[in-house]
């Protein structure tokens, strides 16, 4: 197994592994930013050079540094393979060029875009980009295209990265979208701008690293940071039916695909479970999504409440309404309680304090 050195940090890798993926199994802040590869996605990477890093020993065997930087995500690593990644000024420094390369055409729209909160864009220009644009030019326009029922097309804020083009080739049967033209005037459209129409085709939305493509049914629904997200599954014929929703309230506003620590999707759902299935009967639900504590999402803070505990108030309502169909689980998703806390085991526990200002109705609602 061959050796890589990141950053200081060494790991034995399967030979063929990329040094993204190298940085990866190591983890932490050593990680290049991907904003084009997908690992769950065949031939993506290659198109965005976020993940650039600098080769200071090419191998053990032959320890010349590679003169450029190069993509960690399309670059294999080499036994004794040395790598400079945030400990390289000059990486950093290239990096906050590909960034402002980005930007060059991206429109000032985060107040407004349904990714913002969630958006690689946003989290990629805090961490590397610069304060001022240095572009005198105008912005690229394009006439608006309409792609079908469910996903909104804003091509001014792709950057590109061709992950959706993979999932169209990859997921789907009879793909009608890809990119047209080339360079300056490269943009995704559809074929003769016939609708985006097939079973897994919403997977699109969620690989897509900015907000340009978004969901039409949780379009200025809600910013994403006022909504909850939790796991849940239902039996789907079509998919693994493995999925996150995103409650406001006891409404479910959008449900998508879960997604890992590197922002990617862990399974492909189909367009029945993410457009079709928003009663909360519809789902069997696990409890609330785990999220990066970095995250604008996190700052629901809604797992530290899962220590509050319930008295015998809530008991005696628990015993009350044990002939009705309650929702426990759910209602605890909807004030954010974590679904352990109010398990209907631990309902029917006397030690239990119920927080006064809470109510009856705050705790449980009927199907
Ligand atoms: S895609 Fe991201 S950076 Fe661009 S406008 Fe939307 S939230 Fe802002
Ligand atoms: S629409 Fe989104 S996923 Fe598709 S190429 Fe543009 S940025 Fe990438
Ligand atoms: S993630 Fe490597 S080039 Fe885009």
């Amino acid at each position: 197994m061959p050796k890589v050195t990141i950053d200081g940090k060494s790991i034995d890798v399967p030979a063929g592994t990329t040094i993204l993926n190298a940085a990866r199994m190591i983890g932490g802040d050593i990680v290049p930013p991907a904003m084009c590869y997908y690992s769950k996605l065949k031939t993506s990477g290659g198109y965005c050079r976020t993940c650039i890093v600098r080769v200071a020993q090419g191998s053990a065997a032959n320890p010349t540094p590679i003169p450029k930087p190069v993509a960690s995500c399309r670059t294999t690593v080499a036994d004794g393979m040395v790598v400079e990644n945030i400990t390289s000024a000059e990486i950093l420094e290239a990096r906050a060029g590909v960034v402002e390369f980005l930007l060059i055409n991206h429109p000032l729209d985060c107040p407004v875009c349904d990714q913002a909160g969630e958006c690689s864009l946003q989290d990629l220009a805090y961490e590397n980009g610069k304060m001022q644009t240095r572009n005198e030019f105008r912005r690229r326009e394009f006439e608006k295209i309409d792609i079908g029922d469910y996903i909104q097309l804003h091509m001014t804020r792709c950057i590109m990265c061709w992950r959706c083009v993979k999932v169209a080739e990859q997921l789907t049967d009879g793909r009608v979208h890809g990119v047209i033209n080339r360079g300056d005037a490269a943009e995704i459209s559809t074929y003769i701008k016939e609708a985006i129409d097939n079973e897994m085709s919403g997977n699109m939305v969620d690989v897509c690293p900015v907000g340009a493509l978004t969901d039409k049914t949780f379009r200025f629904k809600s910013r994403v940071w006022f909504t909850k997200p939790v796991d849940a599954h239902r039996d789907c014929p079509k998919c693994t039916g493995k999925t996150r929703l995103w409650f406001k309230g006891d409404e479910v506003l959008r449900v998508t695909g879960r997604k890992d620590e590197y922002g990617e999707v862990v399974d492909f759902i189909c367009n029945d479970c993410r457009y079709h299935k928003k009663e909360l009967t519809d789902w069997v639900i696990e409890g609330p999504s785990k999220i990066n504590r970095h995250s604008v999402i996190a700052q629901n803070h809604y797992e530290s409440l899962r220590a509050i505990q319930f008295d015998t108030r809530t008991a005696q309502i628990a015993l009350n309404r044990a002939n009705h169909q309650v929702h426990p689980v759910l209602d605890n998703v909807k004030h954010g309680l974590g679904s352990g806390a109010l398990s209907p085991n631990n309902l029917l526990e006397p030690q239990m304090s119920l927080p006064e200002t809470m109510t009856e109705h705050d705790v449980y609602f009927d199907k």
